[in-house]
């Protein structure tokens, strides 16, 4: 019998991964160097494609554009929007913001920034790559790629922006004020997010920030090379968040997309808007009345495509706070659904785990 590329037997994953990750160049140095077709690792699992993609009928679905404008000067405006908040929330577990005040000339120059940061001489870039999770600004291709059984056609920095912020000069020099500009402007709107999260829980405007859920502060760096071969792999394997809150800015090039229904639905580019959503952490501390939606990244062939992710949550800083389900929220028809944890122990199972397709949440039911 002829082998074929999809052929696993004499297919050795971990040494290709290996040599992958030696090159220290990620998904960009496999196109620099020219590939035509894309090596084994990056083949998604054929379970990506049970699910259907969104039809025709399935546009009369799509997250809802919330406008924040107007929020502070009228209480009948934000108890408009606080509600338009809680209902996607607790369906979609994602929405897009306009009018949330950070300019739009702060939002092309972080995407150009990432560009940079990818796009800069190889031999500078490579000193940014490790594996060593505790640095506070790094780059590497597949945070998971050890662990996840499907490698992502997908470059990463990831920078530890609070509650220690790095030192100036160890941020890249090719995005250095530009980091350090937009995550000021998007930790001010994660604290507005937590306020209008915990109105729309019910809650005091201040009790989701007092339980420091805008504490840490990770900006992510995304570079999806264009593949050759797009059908074949993914951008970012399904997968939910393991923050409390993710603000992603996207660029135009599109691919994110939701799972909602069994279907996959779209989250298109909207010039100026950023995307939120929900992450596990939240739902868990909700007792799943917001949900922590599952999404992925197609791959593309016109890219690169650039996106930021900015996840609130302290990642692997050690603190002993625990977190479960909100006491304020719970009665005897609604008894909480998970044990505590800390937000260390949460991410250290999500890691270990990988974007494997199936949710970290489970493992902390009660
Ligand atoms: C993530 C993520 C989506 C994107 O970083 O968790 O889902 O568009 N990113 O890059
Ligand atoms: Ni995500």
């Amino acid at each position: 019998m002829v082998a074929t590329s999809t052929d696993m037997a004499d297919y050795d994953r971990a040494s290709e991964v290996k040599a992958f990750d030696e090159t220290k160049v990620g998904v960009k140095g496999l196109v620099d160097a020219g590939v035509t077709q894309i090596p084994r690792i990056f083949y998604k699992l054929p379970e990506e494609n049970f699910l259907k993609e969104s039809s025709a009928d399935q546009t009369k679905f799509s997250i809802p554009v919330i406008d924040l404008g107007e929020l502070s000067k009228d209480p009948v405006r934000r108890k408009e929007i606080v509600e338009k908040v809680r209902e996607a929330c607790e369906t979609w577990g994602f929405f897009q913001i306009v009018n949330h005040e950070i300019p739009v000339s702060v939002m092309e120059e972080m995407k150009d920034g990432v560009k940079r940061f990818h796009e800069q001489d190889t031999e500078v870039k490579k000193q940014f790559y490790t594996r060593d999770r505790l640095k506070p600004v790094f780059y590497n291709s597949n945070f998971d790629l050890y662990s996840a059984p499907s490698t992502n056609w997908r470059d990463t920095f990831i920078i530890k922006m609070a509650p220690n912020p790095p030192k100036p000069e160890d941020l890249p020099e090719v995005c250095r004020d530009i980091l350090i500009e937009y995550s000021r402007q998007v930790m001010k709107l994660g604290n507005l997010l937590f306020e209008l999260l915990s109105e729309a829980l019910g809650l005091n405007p201040n009790h989701l920030k007092d339980m420091d859920c805008a504490e840490g502060v990770r900006l992510i760096g995304h570079y999806y090379p264009a593949c050759p071969e797009p059908e074949l792999t993914l951008g970012t394997s399904k997968h939910s968040d393991s923050s409390f809150l993710t603000v992603l800015l996207q660029d135009h090039i599109g691919g994110l997309q939701v799972l909602y229904d069994d279907y996959w639905i779209d989250i298109p580019f909207e010039p100026g808007a950023l995307i939120v959503n929900i992450g596990d952490l939240l739902q868990l501390i909700s007792n799943d009345r917001f949900k922590s939606g599952e999404h992925r990244v197609l791959a593309n062939g016109s890219g690169p495509r650039i996106s930021v992710a900015t996840f609130f949550f302290t990642g692997m800083i050690q603190t002993s706070k625990l977190y479960g389900p909100i006491k304020e929220l719970l009665s005897e028809a609604n008894p909480p659904k998970y044990r505590e944890t800390t937000v260390r122990d949460y991410c250290t199972f999500f890691r270990g785990k990988g974007l494997s397709g199936t949710s970290a949440l489970p493992y902390f039911k009660i």
